[in-house]
């Protein structure tokens, strides 16, 4: 850990900060109280320089003096790639509303309306600890609406925020360390479950990108994202965190053994299981960017397992309706199968605008594991569902199954788990946690689901299933400061269901889409599974039920730290806890509700 001396300064003082006032509205450009240029430039002076005045990422494409055409073409080549959103400031993977699409001139295409829409205006690229002090400090005593952002991988839109100044913390890199011998602060009497073994402290903004190899170098496993280029200490891990090793080592909120953390206050804190508790409750699963600014992460770090491997394939010869029957059956088994060890992920469509496999565009593939078991003991725990598809191979179904095992984890993580899939630009999403009896007690009901979800034959509608729970997720439910949704303890996978229209689709279009994907097939999916719940991250960010849904029996409580620990809301997001005190208008402007 490096402390500069600036930052000595900065802590030592940071309880003097007045109570905040009880403002109805934060300040916004077109208001008196917005800093001047000059208090920019002072904030500018404090964050050594590091204060942008951001701008649209496309803005190159567009009349003015930054237009420029290789940098425009440069941009809408590069548009999908997620990782090239992550290196701007405002980049984003599910942007709200874009408001400045990138122009590809060689098909002809004509700039439209060029603005900056619902995003920061300003964006610390903090370097150190001190930066994002003097960022919120300056931000609480001016009345100005803070957002932070690491990757802005984020899917509700919890990364942007209009009227607002940025606190952008992908440049914060301290270090990422491997810990032999991990020793907690706390002693047996503050009642927590020890963590005997290594460890893997993050010191600033890494991506799982940075700190898989550190693990692999070190022949250990670390619970990360399937996806190396999200975030290992903001939103993935603070709203939950699945990846292919979570059912085997539990989620990414229950990896964090402490944690540094900038409070609405500008005090950094550090929360264990004996300093902190409230906080380090919420920060582990109670959703992101709401109790803080996380700066560093102590994790936990696992032997290395071998891997086996399980890919199967499903297609229809005739008609669907043999497809769909195959998915329900799986989806019933899946929890058999995941309490047998397997765990993984998959994907079907009836309508898939791109082959799934080979030809088809209507079928089902899933990449399911097991670590630590023979393929025998795989095909032995999969053989009643074999069972219940061989019947219709060749006949109303092509159903092909294959195994391949692996030595380590790293070298399964690359060749199979790893994935860094496209910027989503035109769709709507929504998602459901499945436990044991939503799956299993009306089966009936289940296939009419399926049915639902599936989308019609005109639209473009698939489904992504996240088998990536049970296991050491279960066994974590036993972990006192786990802030996370209780409705993973008891459920086995998530179904995310997404529906795209045609690009450049107007906004009704868009809009009934929308509405499709909540109040039809993601409601499909509550009503077969009424009492689990949402995995936040992966979520509809319309859910018009979100703080029973995304938080569970745990909302309440953490609606009690968020007020006591930041009483003045500096922090904001939408769908986020406490969020339903604020409204936002048209400006981004945030107003208090009554
Ligand atoms: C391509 C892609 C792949 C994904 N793969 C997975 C996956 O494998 N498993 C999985 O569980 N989820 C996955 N997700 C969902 C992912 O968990 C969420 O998008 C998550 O919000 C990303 O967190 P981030 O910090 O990288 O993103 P950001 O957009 O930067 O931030 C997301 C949220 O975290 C807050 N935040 C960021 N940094 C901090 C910080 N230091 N302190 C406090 N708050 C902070 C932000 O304010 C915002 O609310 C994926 C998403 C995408 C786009
Ligand atoms: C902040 O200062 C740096 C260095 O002087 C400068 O390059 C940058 O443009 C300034 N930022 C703003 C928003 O003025
Ligand atoms: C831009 O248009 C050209 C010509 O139609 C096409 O070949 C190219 O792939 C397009 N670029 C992008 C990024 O879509
Ligand atoms: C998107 O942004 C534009 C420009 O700011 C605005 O006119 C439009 O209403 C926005 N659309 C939505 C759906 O928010
Ligand atoms: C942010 O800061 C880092 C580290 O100093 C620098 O490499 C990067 O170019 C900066 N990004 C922007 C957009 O200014
Ligand atoms: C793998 O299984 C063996 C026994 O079958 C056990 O001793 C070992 O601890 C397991 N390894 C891991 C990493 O789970
Ligand atoms: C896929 O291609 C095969 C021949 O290679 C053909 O028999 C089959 O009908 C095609 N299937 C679809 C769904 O188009
Ligand atoms: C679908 O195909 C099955 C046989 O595979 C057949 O029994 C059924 O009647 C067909 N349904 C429709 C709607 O065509
Ligand atoms: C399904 O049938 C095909 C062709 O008849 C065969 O090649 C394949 O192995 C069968 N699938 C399974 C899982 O047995
Ligand atoms: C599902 O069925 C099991 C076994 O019959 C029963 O114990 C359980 O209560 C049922 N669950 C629901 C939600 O109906
Ligand atoms: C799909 O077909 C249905 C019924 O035929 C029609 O009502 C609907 O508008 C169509 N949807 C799209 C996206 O074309």
């Amino acid at each position: 850990m490096r402390h500069s001396f600036l930052l000595a300064a900065l802590t030592a003082s940071c309880y003097a900060v007045a109570a905040e006032s009880e403002r109805q509205c934060r300040c916004a450009p077109s208001d008196q109280c917005w800093p001047s240029r000059q208090d920019w430039g002072s904030l500018n002076s404090t964050v050594n320089g590091q204060l942008i005045s951001t701008e649209p990422l496309a803005i190159a494409c567009y009349a003015g003096p930054e237009q420029d055409t290789d940098e425009c073409q440069n941009v809408d080549e590069s548009w999908s790639n997620a990782v090239f959103q992550s290196g701007d400031p405002i980049g984003l993977s599910y942007p709200v509303n874009i408001t400045c699409p990138p122009v590809n001139a060689t098909a002809g295409e004509q700039p439209g309306s060029c603005s900056l829409g619902k995003q920061p205006l300003y964006a610390v690229n903090a370097t150190s600890e001190g930066h994002i002090i003097a960022a919120v400090n300056f931000a609480r005593s001016r009345n100005i609406r803070i957002v932070i952002k690491e990757t802005g991988h984020d899917i509700l839109g919890r990364s942007e925020g209009g009227a607002s100044l940025l606190i952008w913390t992908r440049y914060l890199r301290n270090g990422v360390e491997f810990i032999e011998n991990y020793q907690s602060p706390c002693s047996e009497s503050c009642n927590a479950r020890s963590w005997s073994g290594a460890a893997i402290h993050i010191d600033g903004g890494y991506t799982w990108a940075d700190v898989y190899p550190v693990a692999k170098q070190n022949g250990r496993v670390v619970v990360g994202g399937g996806t190396p280029s999200v975030s290992s200490t903001g939103g993935w891990m603070q709203g939950g965190g699945h990846g292919p090793a979570s059912r085997q080592f539990g989620l990414g909120a229950d990896q964090v053994l402490s944690a540094r953390i900038v409070l609405a206050d500008g005090c950094i804190i550090t929360a264990s299981p004996c300093e902190n508790q409230d906080v380090y409750f919420a920060i582990r699963g109670g959703g992101p960017g709401t109790y803080g600014v996380v700066l560093s992460t102590v994790i936990k770090a696992w032997p290395n397992v071998d891997v086996q491997v399980q890919s199967l394939a499903i297609a229809p010869l005739s008609n669907n309706s043999a497809l769909l029957d195959a998915i329900a059956t799986l989806y019933s088994a899946y929890p058999g199968l995941n309490d047998a060890g397997y765990a993984g992920y998959g994907t079907w469509s009836i309508a898939s605008p791109t082959p799934i496999f080979g030809n088809f565009t209507a079928a089902y593939v899933h990449g399911f594991y097991t670590f630590n078991q023979t393929i025998e003991d795989g095909q032995n725990a999969f053989a009643p569902t074999l069972e219940k598809l061989l019947p219709a191979n060749g006949t109303s179904l092509f159903v092909s199954v294959s195994y391949n095992s692996f030595d380590d984890y790293w070298s399964f993580y690359e060749d199979v788990a790893r994935a860094e899939p496209p910027v989503g630009t035109s769709s709507a999403l929504g998602s459901r946690l499945f436990s044991r009896s939503s799956v299993q007690n009306d089966t009936a009901g289940l296939r009419s689901m399926v049915e639902t979800v599936a989308g019609a034959q005109n639209e473009s509608t698939s489904n992504n299933f996240e088998l990536v729970s049970g296991g050491r997720v279960f066994e974590d439910a036993s972990d006192l400061y786990s802030g996370l949704n209780p409705a993973w303890r008891k459920s086995y996978f998530s179904n995310i269901v997404a529906r795209g229209w045609a690009p450049g689709s107007p906004e009704n279009v868009k809009s009934a889409v929308r509405r499709d994907i909540t109040y039809n097939k993601v409601a499909a999916m509550e009503q077969q599974a009424p009492d689990t719940g949402v995995y936040m991250n992966e979520a509809d960010r319309l859910d018009p039920n979100w703080q029973r849904n995304f938080y569970g029996d745990h909302y309440d409580r953490l609606l009690e730290i968020k007020r006591r620990r930041d009483p003045g809301g500096v922090f904001y997001c939408p769908t986020c806890v406490g969020s339903a005190e604020w409204e936002e208008d048209d400006e981004g402007r945030l107003c208090r509700v009554l």
